[in-house]
């Protein structure tokens, strides 16, 4: 059926928590050093994240995204003054297995009964996409997880967005991209996706070309649009 719809998500910030790691590490032995620090840490090792990403990418020196996330949480532990490796390991495992945002079980399982085709499209390596989608159990509701890596380039660059025609075989304006970052839809509708942004901390809008073709609070609205 080739002209089934096809509804590609972002992955982090999207479909998964990615200030669970630090909330969920506060609250466990081991963690009690973030108890006034959390929201912070997750704050700072987030946007350390998605910079080295896009300055790696300028630089043209590619590390992939685990490596990535280790180095920005790094910056964030030391910002902060917290010096602790056991800590430090207790933050990467739970990145490694982040809870879903309430409304998305339900979400997943509407568009499913409607027979499209669901992706996702992440910066994550293989492996980070691999163990959140099976601790979250939604490796079944997922047709294709595609990392970046297979590009070996991070979004917003388009040769990262090419990657769900070229895996899926859907051509571009068959695609609903949903993403959480605005950046990323900006990079997706320029692409040529049609997009949606899921706007759940009420940020404005980013100022760059191509804005999303539709704005809603979390993903509970999703099914309504599709
Ligand atoms: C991802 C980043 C944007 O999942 O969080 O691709």
């Amino acid at each position: 059926m080739p002209h089934r719809k096809t509804v590609v998500f972002d992955a982090y910030g999207t479909l998964f928590d990615v200030a669970a790691s630090a909330r969920l590490a506060a609250a466990q032995p081991g963690g009690e050093a973030l108890a006034d620090h959390w929201p912070a840490l997750a704050e700072i090792w987030r946007r350390k994240q998605l910079e080295y990403s896009w300055l790696r990418t300028l630089m043209q020196a590619h590390a992939d995204f685990a490596e990535v996330t280790a180095d920005a949480l790094d910056y964030a532990l030391e910002a902060l003054g917290l010096h602790d490796r056991t800590l430090r390991a207790l933050l990467l495992a739970l990145h490694d297995r982040l809870p879903l945002y309430p409304e998305v079980p339900q979400m997943l399982a509407t568009l499913k009964s409607r027979d499209l085709r669901l992706a996702i499209l992440s910066n994550g390596t293989p492996g980070m996409l691999a163990s959140a989608m099976a601790s979250a159990q939604i490796t079944d509701a997922i047709e294709m997880a595609i990392s970046i890596e297979d590009a070996g380039i991070y979004k917003p660059a388009a040769a990262a967005y090419a990657l769900v025609e070229a895996r899926l075989g859907v051509a571009r304006d068959r695609v609903l991209f949903v993403s959480a970052n605005g950046w990323d839809v900006a990079g997706a509708s320029r692409y040529g996706f049609a997009t949606v942004w899921v706007n759940r901390a009420g940020l404005p809008m980013d100022r760059l070309p191509h804005g999303p073709n539709h704005i809603i609070p979390d993903l509970a609205r999703l099914p309504v649009i599709v």
